[in-house]
């Protein structure tokens, strides 16, 4: 690849990104660069090391290797305008370093009541532990957020759209917000990847992702990621550092493995998932659908706005029913597994309730609610397997 051939679309740096020829040695996945020992062939060159920066640079394991710098790099070009990232041994790892390369004691961060409920327990306990307060926000409050920020605010989070809920938020509206007052913004972007919402183009200064998920793609790796705007990466690398982060060379490969068809899986997991939440949509046992391309998704038009595209993760709110009845559909799926997480080839669902997880937003469903990670298999086949299991849900409830 000649480097000086900048390519332009989203698919083609997916492809393309961060396969630098030091790195590949040649061969097109950058291989597996194990390593903790590197070494010197004098004490001066081993002085000389130590006292330059690192970056792209073989120093000890932990500074990482080429494959890790390739994984890395590749999402910083995935990112119109960021200046570095850096990856984690998993999204929640991610979230924290990040947290933690702008707060200090004494500091408030602002944290949406729909986040993902370990970002919840890392606020209310490690950070709360070293005095850094957290205000929950209701995420739909956009411009408003003028009139929550403090004194003693220093970073906004925001995850959009929401966990469970997928509640859009309007980044652009939050980011003037924060920006008028000095405030750092993060942004949980797992859902839409910079692929369908370019988070530093739309202003946030720290932009994570859980790459469990689409990047890896094949439910087998749990890694994250941090991409910095300028001015943000150095810190984040320092913190990072200190706290003594690595994502392993195995993990960060696979991770890079998938990267490259990630942009065609997203078609396909959105395209799919569309099909399917419409088709819910007009269920007689289905109340609503949340998904944020459908207008009864609160956000709705804020996703219309700033997205290029959705991805495969949705909830629907039964109508009526119980726990038991609820439970009577997912258990019976032929297609969908029960377990936790989302982002691979193979459909998901789980019963959620998010009322559990909110402290200042109140919900007010029709019945319980289902969570469906949509995956690559033919969406007639779901589409069945979610008749046979709504009709065992209506038999119960
Ligand atoms: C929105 C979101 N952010 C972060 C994470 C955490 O990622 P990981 O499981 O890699 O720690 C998840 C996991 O489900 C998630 O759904």
């Amino acid at each position: 690849m000649n480097e000086t051939d900048t390519p332009k679309g989203t698919s083609t740096r997916v492809v393309t990104a961060g396969r630098r020829k030091e790195w590949t040695q040649g061969i097109v996945n950058t291989p597996v660069w194990r390593a903790s020992t590197i070494l010197y062939d004098s004490v001066a060159d081993l002085r000389a090391a130590g006292a330059r920066d690192t970056h792209h640079r073989l120093f000890y394991g932990r500074r990482g290797t080429p494959t890790q710098w390739s994984l890395a790099d590749a999402l910083t070009e995935l990112e119109p305008g960021a200046e570095g990232t850096f990856l984690y041994p998993s999204g929640v790892a991610a979230i924290a370093a990040a947290l933690l390369s702008v707060l200090s004691p004494g500091d408030e961060v602002l944290i949406p009541d729909t986040a993902y409920d370990p970002t919840r327990s890392l606020a209310n306990g490690l950070l709360a532990r070293m005095g850094i307060a957290t205000r929950f926000y209701d995420p739909l409050i956009g411009a408003g957020m003028a009139d929550v920020i403090s004194d003693t605010t220093r970073a906004i989070l925001l995850e959009s759209p929401g966990s469970l809920t997928f509640e859009v938020q309007d980044v652009p509206a939050i980011v003037a917000a924060a920006r008028a007052r000095g405030v750092t913004t993060l942004l949980d972007n797992t859902w839409a990847t910079p692929l369908f919402f370019p988070a530093i183009a739309h202003g946030i200064d720290l932009t994570i992702l859980a790459c469990t998920k689409y990047v890896v793609g094949h439910s087998d790796v749990m890694l994250g990621s941090v991409t910095a705007a300028p001015g943000h990466f150095a810190r984040l690398r320092d913190t990072s550092f200190q706290l003594g982060q690595v994502a392993s060379p195995d993990d960060c490969w696979l991770g890079s493995r998938g990267l490259r068809t990630m942009a065609i899986r997203l078609r396909q997991h959105e395209q799919s998932a569309l099909q399917i939440a419409h088709w819910l949509q007009d269920q007689p046992e289905v109340a609503t659908v949340l998904h944020p391309a459908l207008p009864g998704c609160p956000g709705h038009e804020t996703f219309m706005r700033d997205f290029s595209g959705s991805s495969g993760l949705f909830s629907f709110v039964l109508q009526g029913g119980d726990e038991r009845a609820r439970a009577a559909l997912i258990d019976g799926l032929a297609h969908f597994g029960i377990g936790y997480s989302w982002g691979g080839y193979e459909s998901l669902a789980i019963p959620v309730d998010p009322q559990r997880h909110r402290s200042v937003t109140r919900r007010a469903d029709a019945g319980p609610m289902v969570r469906l990670q949509i995956g690559l298999e033919d969406p007639e086949d779901l589409i069945a397997d979610l008749a046979a299991g709504l009709a065992r849900f209506a038999a119960i409830g």
